[in-house]
């Protein structure tokens, strides 16, 4: 059988895995390897994989169904992967903020797995991700326990690279919710797109989004990737938000995600 090699890059979040070679078909305990790192470590690295993009959706259907994204800009043949793109004439950049992917839909995209083509020089351009296990085990249980009663509103709203829609779409989730593989709890609000507590008042809303968004910062939650060309990273978006830095204008950044569909619960 072959063994792939999962190597930790911090304690809470975040894994490299090296031995496999994603151009080719794996084997059914290949997959559950990394199946099994990607849950556990919530996001997972690969170096020097040249896919073709055909190598990319097969790669990311061993996971699951990929997810053709409402609004942002698709590969022109292939509607399942999105085109990562900045240069020297980006006024804004996709990903530039915490998010969580597409937490808008009723149910939002399991994964979503970025492969990279060409990188900023210097070390720019490198992806943060926050780990919302984490987030959530430092805040106090008093505070745990009344997150966990509420619900907040996701909604498509003003970001870079995103089609503005006349009638959004948005959703309810829980601030807390339950993985459904891990079963371990997670924090599940984004600056990116969530927009109210429910039951809150706006102004106690916005204090407490405003209090959460700055405990995702806390470094300790997180894990930085260094980008090369040919990386990939594979991440979890059930407890996972990410932040691209765009720290490399007017260099180009360029590449390709293919993100995989969310799997309504029974
Ligand atoms: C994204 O998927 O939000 C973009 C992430 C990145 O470009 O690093």
């Amino acid at each position: 059988m072959n063994t792939i090699s999962v190597r930790p890059v911090t304690p809470t979040i975040g894994a490299e895995i090296t031995g496999v070679d994603l151009r080719e078909a794996l084997s059914d305990p290949v997959i559950q390897q990394i199946r099994e790192a990607w849950l556990q470590h919530q996001v997972v690295f690969f170096r020097d994989q040249d896919l073709t993009h055909e190598q990319h959706i097969a790669f990311a259907a061993n996971f699951g169904e990929p997810h053709i994204h409402p609004t942002v800009r698709h590969h022109p043949e292939h509607p399942e992967i999105l085109v990562i793109h900045a240069d020297e004439n980006s006024k804004s950049v996709a990903g530039d903020g915490w998010h969580t992917d597409v937490s808008f839909e009723q149910t939002p995209p399991t994964g979503s797995i970025l492969r990279l083509t060409e990188v900023p020089p210097d070390g720019g351009g490198a992806t943060l991700f926050s780990s919302m296990y984490a987030a959530y085990e430092a805040l106090s249980p008093a505070f745990q326990s009344f997150l966990q009663q509420q619900v907040a509103l996701h909604r498509l709203g003003n970001l870079p690279g995103h089609r503005q829609d006349e009638t959004p779409p948005s959703a309810f989730h829980p601030v807390i919710t339950t993985h459904p593989e891990t079963g371990r709890k997670a924090l599940y609000v984004n600056q990116g797109f969530t927009k109210q507590i429910k039951d809150l008042s706006r102004e106690e809303s916005k204090a407490v989004l405003q209090y959460l968004y700055r405990h995702i910062e806390n470094p300790n939650f997180h894990v930085r990737f260094h980008w090369l060309q040919n990386s990939i990273a594979m991440w979890d978006n059930r407890c996972v938000q990410h932040y691209a830095t765009w720290d490399y204008f007017p260099a180009t950044r360029h590449g390709y995600r293919v993100t995989l569909r969310g799997i309504p619960s029974s």
